[in-house]
């Protein structure tokens, strides 16, 4: 009671919502997409056909998929105007501000065509942001090593194709390893939407306004950046390559557990699930497959692996219910691949476009949807008269 006001007891969150597309039991550690489990999905579909499961709501006949991926391909292109957006940037500036950036700027590109209330149009408006996310995540990559924009091509595959745009240079084709490709087919896959996280929250909420989607999906994009969300498979390897060697995991394990100390496990906890996350099961064996078959031997591997059992057998994390979670070990992966820390959560951004797009076309054309409005507790001075400054 503050005084001004009575604290209901029965007050509830307005923020929650009822979502078909994605269901997880976060003490069991289950993850269905549309009722189909993550590991399935990850092991025997592809990204294109779970961006259109999680769209459509049902998987593709081989035709839908083959017209759904040609849509898709046929949109990779960004207009020429945006990439001179990029050259606004400082070549440090980090890659996810240049998504903020970029990304937001598609409304203004597009948004004059996006009659979000015609439902043809928030298909192409789908389609588009879902097809150029790897183009302009790959353009602020190479804009940050000063290497000239490579086009999409058609003749590509999703992920062959941001791959090649990622790492091709005139001088020398790229050459397209199916296991690279694959593993990096999977992290999309595992990254491509979870329920009512923050960042999806935030488009939601963003969306629920009216906003067109490109600045919806940009301001997913800003609060996905956030070290304690996306911004974590960054700062998990970072932490990693921090401790080093096996010898240290000790010290780092004592600074998670004192309440007095701000570090936290990177990669580690969630706030739902209390049980393994099941993306972090099919991340650790995808991580494996890839250094086994690229020949690359990260002693970080071994430290994450390290750590991971001796914090599931400290009884802190045992009594916390602290467990991998999605970013515990991608940055394992993605570092053998050759991407920089720096476009880690890039990637995850990419991949989860197209969750932020199928949520906002869930609740968007829900007729009986309203504009977000989550209430508060006031917990702030009952009302008083003003002072005048000459008395104060
Ligand atoms: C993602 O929501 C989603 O679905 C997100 C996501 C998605 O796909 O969209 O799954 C992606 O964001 C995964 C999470 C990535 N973040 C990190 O890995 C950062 C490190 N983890 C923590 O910051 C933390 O675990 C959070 C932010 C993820 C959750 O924080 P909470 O809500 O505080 O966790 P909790 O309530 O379960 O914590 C219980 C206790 C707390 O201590 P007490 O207050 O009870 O004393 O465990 C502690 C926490 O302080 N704790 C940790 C810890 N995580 C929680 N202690 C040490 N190391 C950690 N990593």
């Amino acid at each position: 009671n503050t005084g001004m006001f009575t604290y209901d007891p029965g007050f509830t969150s307005t923020a929650s919502c009822d979502s078909g597309l994605t269901y997880i039991d976060g003490d069991k550690g289950i993850l269905l997409h549309r009722g189909y489990p993550i590991d399935q999905l990850a092991e025997q579909s592809s990204f294109m056909e779970v961006s259109y499961l999680l769209l459509n709501g049902e998987l593709p006949s081989k035709k839908e998929l083959e017209d759904f991926t040609r849509t898709i391909t046929r949109h990779t292109m960004v207009h020429e105007q945006l990439t001179t957006f990029y050259r606004g940037f400082r070549r440090d500036a980090h890659p996810m501000a240049i998504m903020c950036g970029v990304v937001g700027a598609l409304s203004a590109f597009y948004h004059d065509s996006t009659d979000i209330n015609d439902p043809e149009q928030r298909k192409i408006a789908s389609h588009r942001l879902i097809a150029k996310m790897p183009t302009i995540a790959a353009m602020a990559y190479k804009y940050s090593v000063g290497q000239p924009f490579v086009y999409p091509r058609n003749d590509l595959s999703y992920t062959a194709n941001f791959l090649n745009m990622t790492f091709s240079v005139p001088a020398e084709e790229y050459v397209i390893d199916p296991v690279v490709v694959d593993a990096m087919d999977k992290i999309f896959t595992l990254h491509a939407d979870h329920e009512q996280n923050a960042s999806t929250s935030t488009v939601r909420l963003a969306g629920s306004s009216g906003a067109n989607p490109f600045a919806c999906i940009a301001a997913g994009i800003a609060c996905l950046w956030g070290p304690a969300h996306g911004g974590a498979n960054e700062a998990a390897l970072n932490m990693l390559r921090e401790i080093g060697t096996v010898d240290r995991i000790p010290e780092y394990i004592a600074r998670a557990k004192n309440k007095d100390d701000p570090f936290r496990l990177m990669g580690f906890g969630h706030r739902v699930y209390k049980n393994y996350d099941p993306r972090a099961t099919v991340m650790q064996k995808t991580a494996k497959d890839v250094l086994e078959k690229l020949g690359v031997n990260d002693p970080i591997f071994d430290v994450a692996k390290e750590l991971e059992q001796i914090a599931l057998n400290d009884p802190y994390f045992i009594e916390k219910k602290l467990y991998p979670n999605v970013d515990f070990y991608s940055g394992v992966i993605l570092s053998a691949i050759g991407f920089p820390t720096e476009m880690f959560t890039v990637l995850f951004a990419l991949a989860r476009t197209v969750g932020w797009v199928a949520q906002w076309n869930e609740m968007i054309s829900d007729p009986a949807q309203k504009i977000g409005r989550p209430r508060q507790l006031y917990t702030g001075p009952a009302q008083r008269d003003y002072v005048p400054v000459e008395k104060r």
